[in-house]
């Protein structure tokens, strides 16, 4: 068969076949298979050494002629067929901007993120400043420069985590107490929010992570009467004009004298309930003025300066808040619960 017949026939299949195409995946296997490396037109080109001199000229421009012929074919199919598949995807895809669709699931804090901010801000309304320290402590700030000597039962290795011989978790926030001193000079007033640690087992009341916020007043003539005006302020702020709060004696090493903290139980209004172990209060804090031994052993003058300090359990209040008697509530990550608290 002469190269003119074989075109001619590659020509009509080819245009039989674009006529009949149902895509532009066909169209492209189609012309793989004509104007392809390996395909028909090419087998002709190559084809072309076996024919004489003279008729080589003439039967290579016929090849490309029809390859010119093809590509022009083809392009038209394809811009017909992607026309197409547009038109067939716009009506099947076209979207009901009217349809109901779920509500989107809206993230909330924390409950102990909540308070521990309430908290900041109702201590930054009265001019603290919130100072952060290092969860793993060194023995020295967590415990000797608190007043808590080697041998104290609080250091007890039940109730601390040891990294070593002289690195802690700490067990309070009362060495971030030690590290203000240190850094700072009177007049002091600060706040530091953070993680605790305890070797305790977990229970509705215990949990070996927790969290605590301290305060710390430095300066010239601070007294107990204003350790009790500011907590007084703190109760009246977070829990409104009617709450009561007591104070009552205790011992803490950092401290002296000391005093812990009870609120009305909000649960009970201080009738006496379940969640406030028929008390009518609840405990939330342990604070006092600042032990003199404390306020020179971390350089401060005890002959000038006096001062005050609390430390607040940031889960009492959370569940006192919210009416929660199980602290294990809190560490659960129940969204389902968390997202009710707010
Ligand atoms: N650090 C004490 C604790 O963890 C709480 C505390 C008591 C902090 C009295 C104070 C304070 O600043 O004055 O139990």
């Amino acid at each position: 068969m002469s190269v003119m017949d074989t075109l001619l026939e590659i020509k009509q299949k080819a245009s039989e076949e674009l006529a009949a195409l149902d895509g532009t995946a066909a169209l492209e296997a189609l012309r793989v298979r004509v104007l392809g490396k390996k395909g028909e037109l090419t087998a002709l080109l190559k084809g072309l050494g076996q024919l004489s001199p003279e008729e080589r000229p003439a039967a290579g421009a016929q090849i490309n002629d029809a390859r010119a012929w093809l590509q022009a074919r083809m392009d038209e199919s394809l811009a017909r067929l992607q026309a197409a598949e547009r038109e067939a995807a716009l009506q099947s895809e076209t979207i009901d901007v009217t349809e109901p669709r779920p509500l989107p699931r809206v993230g909330a804090a924390h409950p102990i993120t909540l308070v521990m901010n309430e908290l900041i801000d109702c201590f930054t309304g009265m001019g603290f400043e919130v100072m952060e320290g290092p969860e793993v402590e060194l023995d020295h700030y967590n415990f000797e420069l608190m007043n808590i000597p080697k041998n104290h039962p609080a250091r007890d290795a039940q109730d601390t985590f040891y990294m070593d011989d002289n690195v802690v978790l700490r067990t309070h926030t009362s060495p971030m107490q030690a590290r203000a001193m240190l850094s700072r000079k009177p007049p002091i007033r600060i706040i530091c929010p953070g993680r605790v640690y305890r070797a305790d087992e977990v229970d509705a009341t215990h949990s070996p992570v927790f969290h605590q916020m301290e305060g710390l007043v430095v300066d010239e003539h601070v007294t107990m009467a204003d350790l009790r005006g500011t907590l007084s302020a703190f109760a009246r702020k977070m829990y409104g004009e009617d709450v009561s709060i007591r104070f009552r004696p205790s011992f803490f090493p950092f401290t002296e004298p000391s005093a812990e903290v009870d609120l009305t139980c909000s649960a009970c209004h201080g009738k006496g309930c379940r969640i406030c172990k028929e008390t009518g209060w609840i405990e939330v804090l342990g604070s006092g003025m600042v032990n003199p031994k404390v306020l020179e052993m971390c350089g401060i003058d005890s002959t000038r300066y006096s001062g005050f300090a609390f430390g607040i359990g940031m889960e009492r209040l959370a569940m006192r808040r919210f009416g929660i008697r199980d602290m294990r509530l809190l560490y659960e990550g129940d969204a389902r619960l968390l997202g009710q608290l707010r």
